[in-house]
Formats: structure tokens, sequence, C-alpha cells
């Protein structure tokens, strides 16, 4: 049987390039014992594999080594088992990488209940809800009446953050980078204000939305959005810091925020990795499926077709071009 897979040829330097990446077709060894195949179904691409293939010793995870299957969060069903904990036809999720089929051991992945779409394991289900859950719950613990803003809002991650406060009862400003993104915020998800950072002055914006100040904040893209929101919080106020995408492909030192307001507000911001979490996955998504089940929670996916698409859709995480979360359809369900 043949297996496509897309290793890690270079590791980008700025913005990241096809180039980077080799797609290599190989003959499939017999499967172990004790291990299973699974035909992978949907891989998640996430703005944190930038950081995964850069050289960076000193991050959460190490570096994926050159020539490596590219590392990614995906979903699949078994295609083949050679051990009693997981039988054909389950589905299940786990760093499976690029890849069209992957061996792995049971304790590498987690099997998934078939109770809702698989896809739905990508964005609200799967490392989006999680992260969005974990940021504002548990970092912002949040609580109805206050003001919340989310950058990246009509991300993944944002959407959902935005859309759990607002079931909460919390006023939410999202900020995003197109009208159309501003207008779903506002229309379709239910948020009470929508600033867009590519056209809006985001420090009135802010300012005219919570003259008060805002009392928490879940950061998700840095630079100018995050500090117009720095500067509009509340004394004591508390921010979750969970991405700062507009550096990812920086090849210069950023410049900013000036971060003299976390002193003199006495602000709480803590950076957090859901990968510290992952044992934890059963619970969070639990909770997340709460909202779920209430219908308080909406998301879109943006669907690629095709393993050898990956290495230039992963530009639209950063272009901006992507309308939900961002997805490879390896195979057919
Ligand atoms: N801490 C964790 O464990 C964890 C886990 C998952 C994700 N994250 C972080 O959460 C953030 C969102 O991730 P996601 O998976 O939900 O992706 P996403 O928001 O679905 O997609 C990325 C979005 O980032 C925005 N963006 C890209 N470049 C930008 C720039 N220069 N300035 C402002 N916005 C920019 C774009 O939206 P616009 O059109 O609005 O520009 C793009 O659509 C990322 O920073 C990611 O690293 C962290």
């Amino acid at each position: 049987m043949q297996n496509q897979r897309i290793l890690l040829a270079a590791r980008p330097i700025g913005d990241i390039k096809p180039t980077d990446f080799e797609a290599r077709t190989e003959t499939l060894e017999a499967l172990e014992e004790g291990k299973a195949r699974i035909r992978v179904v949907y891989l998640s691409l996430d703005p944190a594999m930038r950081g995964w293939m850069s050289a960076d010793e000193n991050s959460y995870v190490p570096p994926i080594p050159l020539g490596s299957t590219m590392r990614g969060i995906a979903t699949g069903i078994v295609a083949q088992s050679k051990t009693d904990k997981l039988k054909e036809g389950d589905w299940v999720s786990g760093f499976l990488g690029w890849t069209q089929y992957a061996d792995v051991a049971p304790e590498e992945v987690n099997v998934l209940p078939q109770a809702v779409p698989m896809d739905a394991y990508m964005g609200v289900l799967g490392l989006a809800g999680a992260t969005a859950y974990c940021g504002y719950k548990e970092i912002l613990e949040p609580q109805a009446g206050q003001t919340l803003c989310v950058t990246g809002a009509a991300g993944s991650v944002g959407s959902l953050v935005g859309q759990m406060a607002k079931a909460d009862g919390l006023k939410v400003i999202g900020i995003a980078g197109s009208e159309e993104k501003c207008k779903w915020l506002t229309d379709e998800l239910g948020f009470d204000a929508a600033l867009n950072y590519k056209t809006d002055n985001l420090m009135k914006g802010i300012h005219d939305f919570a003259p008060d100040g805002l009392d928490i904040h879940f950061e998700n893209v840095g630079g100018a959005p995050f500090q117009a929101a720095l500067y509009n919080m509340k004394a004591h106020g508390k921010i979750a810091l969970c991405g700062l995408i507009s550096t990812y492909n920086s090849t210069e030192a950023p410049a900013g925020p000036e971060l003299s307001a976390m002193i003199k507000k006495r602000l709480t911001m803590k950076g957090f990795v859901m990968t510290d979490h992952w044992h934890r996955f059963g619970e969070i998504l639990g909770k997340v499926g709460e909202y779920l089940g209430k219908g308080q929670l909406k998301y879109r996916l943006d669907v690629v077709e095709g393993l050898e698409n990956a290495p230039t859709a992963i530009n639209k995480l950063f272009d901006g071009s992507n309308k939900g979360k961002l997805t490879i359809k390896v195979s057919e369900l």
C-alpha cells in the first residue's frame, strides 16, 4: 500500500514557502504488533506550526527534525489494528502528522465518540475549543457583566472565546482583519461590537465601547491590536496571552507592545499552552460541549482538499484568508 507524507525540508526564513516541505510517496511496511494503522481524514493546520518548524530549542516542544514528517494534529479512522485497545472503524485523534496513514501505539491517540461530525474535532471540540475554554474560563475567570476584548476574534479560537463570553453574560468586543469578519462577529455570533484593525482606530474604538476600561482581554495576535487592548485595560484587569501570530513570520525582534502598563495598572497576564493540559482534554471538551449542546457556539471550517495542498494552504493563516478553522481534508470519511 502506498502512503504519501510531507516532510519538513528546510526551516523557514520569514514566510513559510512550499520549498520548506518535501512530499514523499513510499510503500508502507507491514503493521507492527501492538500498533494500529490510522487513515487520516482531517489534518489541522495551526499557527503554532510556524514555531515548531523553527530551530528554537527554547520552547514547549522540540523543533521538528529536518527530514522528518511534518508535525500536526489530525483525526482519522483505524484502518487496521494489531492491538486490542483500538479496533477497525474507531475514530481517533492525535499528533498523526502530515501523512495519509500513520502507525501508532494506542497511547499516542485518543478515541473519539462518533456522536458529532468528525470535523467538529478539528475546531470547536479540538485544540481551538479547548484553548478558548482554558484561556477564557481558567485564566480570565470571567464574571457576568464584565467587558471582554478578544483579538484574532474571527479565528477558530477567538470566535469561540467571544461566544462563550456572550453566553455567560459578558459584554464582548472583537478585533479582526476584514469587514466580512467583523460583520460575522456582530451579525452571526452575537458580539456586541467588532473593530477592523486594518481600517479602524483601535484605541478610540475600544475606549468608545468600554469607557471605564476592559475587565479582561484574550490576546491572539500581538502588535497594534494588543497595544490598544492593553492601553484600554481597567486597573487589576486580567489578560490571557494565548498567541502572537503577527510576530511568527518576523525576521526581526518585534518593536512592541510597550509593557509598562502592566506595571502601572498592576495587571495579571498569564501565558499558557494547551499541550500542558493534554491529559485534561476530555474534561475540558466536556465543558465546551455544554455550550455547544445549548446551541451557544457556532463554528466554521475552512477546508482545503488534498494533503499535497497543505504547504501552500498553511499561509492562509498568515494572510488572514482562512474563514474558520483551517483544515486539510486528507481523505473521505
Ligand atoms: N496557547 C495555545 O495553546 C494555543 C493553542 C491554539 C492556538 N493558539 C494561538 O491562537 C491564535 C489563533 O489561532 P487559531 O488557530 O485560532 O488561528 P485562526 O485565528 O483561525 O487563524 C489565524 C488568524 O490570525 C489572523 N492574523 C494573521 N496574521 C495577523 C497579523 N499580522 N495581525 C493580526 N492578525 C493576524 C488572521 O485573521 P485576520 O483576518 O483577523 O487578520 C488569521 O485568520 C494564534 O496566535 C495561535 O498561535 C495558541
